[in-house]
């Protein structure tokens, strides 16, 4: 089977670093066209040297990476998560000055480029602030027919989480997730509601960690870092990895469930702002305009985070 073109922008970011290493390992399944970054976890120039740092980690310096926006499109309030990614973004780990040098072209118009003279439709994987894509959107409706699918880690169904109302990603660009949401593309949403379900546990750290290459030696150290706060915070036994469900998505759709809903985000509210407003039941049979991911099959998301890094030995 022919590997699916992609182009995967992220704020890595500890899982924006899990979820590029399982993409990372699998060349034959995914063809990825370039890394683009976004500011978000922290700002754009660490996004951008971590995207470098890790790909270099997996060998696949053949990836190029391009540097996108440091804002949101409507500047708000920032609240920084430096206490899950560490002031430079991947905290738990030191990796050596990358090799490469990011590309000169900005990623919003690499994103445009490449949609419009692909002669295939392109897969966007997104882990960040979706404000690369609204950008690419605006610059360039024509794009929209070039986009195979977005699979998003984004939003929520039920609580927030950088504000009782707002997940992180929605929150930091809600104008960007609204473009996005109102695009008519194929969408698929990897909120919290299912991302909560995966919980980093000990023994499940402890098998990352026997794995014994230099990637899921990383792995182990970012995600027993970032998952501190996690522990702490909601009173669990690890930490979340968000964005590594997008990437299993991509590999092992089969492992999710989840239904076509009315999705849409607050871009006025005080309390609110990035707040997401799914129609679970959409009783009044509105417009369906994103599949919405509820459940996963927890043993078997761990398998295939496993499998990935098996790969890099
Ligand atoms: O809310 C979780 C999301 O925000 C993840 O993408 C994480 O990397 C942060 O960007
Ligand atoms: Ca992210």
């Amino acid at each position: 089977m022919k590997p699916r073109a992609l182009i995967f922008d992220c704020d890595p970011g500890t899982d924006d670093a899990v979820a590029l290493l399982m993409a990372f390992a699998h060349p034959e399944r995914l063809n990825i066209l370039g890394v683009t970054t976004v500011g978000g976890n922290v700002p754009l120039k660490y996004t951008s040297l971590n995207g470098l740092k890790i790909a270099e980690l997996a060998g696949r310096e053949d990836i190029p990476v391009f540097a996108g926006c440091d804002r949101p499109l409507v500047k708000h309030e920032y609240l920084s998560v430096e206490q899950i990614h560490g002031k430079t973004g991947l905290a738990g780990v030191s990796f050596p000055e990358p090799k490469r040098a990011l590309e000169s072209e900005h990623a919003v118009d690499f994103i445009i480029r490449t949609l419009l003279q692909s002669s295939e439709k392109i897969t966007l994987a997104v882990t960040g602030p979706q404000t690369n894509i609204a950008m690419a959107l605006v610059k360039e409706p024509k794009i929209v027919s070039k986009i195979d699918e977005i699979i998003f880690m984004g939003g929520s169904i039920t609580e927030g989480n950088i504000t009782p109302a707002a997940e992180f990603n929605f929150f930091m660009d809600p104008h960007a997730a609204h473009v996005v949401l109102s695009s008519k593309i194929k969408l698929t949403m990897m909120g919290l509601d299912v991302t909560h379900q995966l919980v980093t546990t000990p023994a499940r750290l402890k098998a990352i960690q026997s794995i014994g290459n230099k990637q899921s030696q990383a792995v182990f150290d970012i995600l027993s870092f970032s998952g501190a706060y996690d522990m702490n915070r909601y009173e669990i036994e690890g930490g979340h990895i968000h964005d590594a469900t997008v990437t299993a998505y991509l590999l092992k759709p089969e492992l999710f469930q989840g239904r076509e809903c009315p999705v849409d985000v607050e871009i006025s509210g005080q309390m609110t702002m990035g707040r997401t407003l799914v129609d679970w039941y959409n009783s009044n049979n509105n417009e369906t305009n994103v599949k919405v991911i509820r459940s996963v099959d927890i043993e078997g998301f761990y398998d295939l985070l496993l499998e990935c890094l098996k790969k890099y030995s």
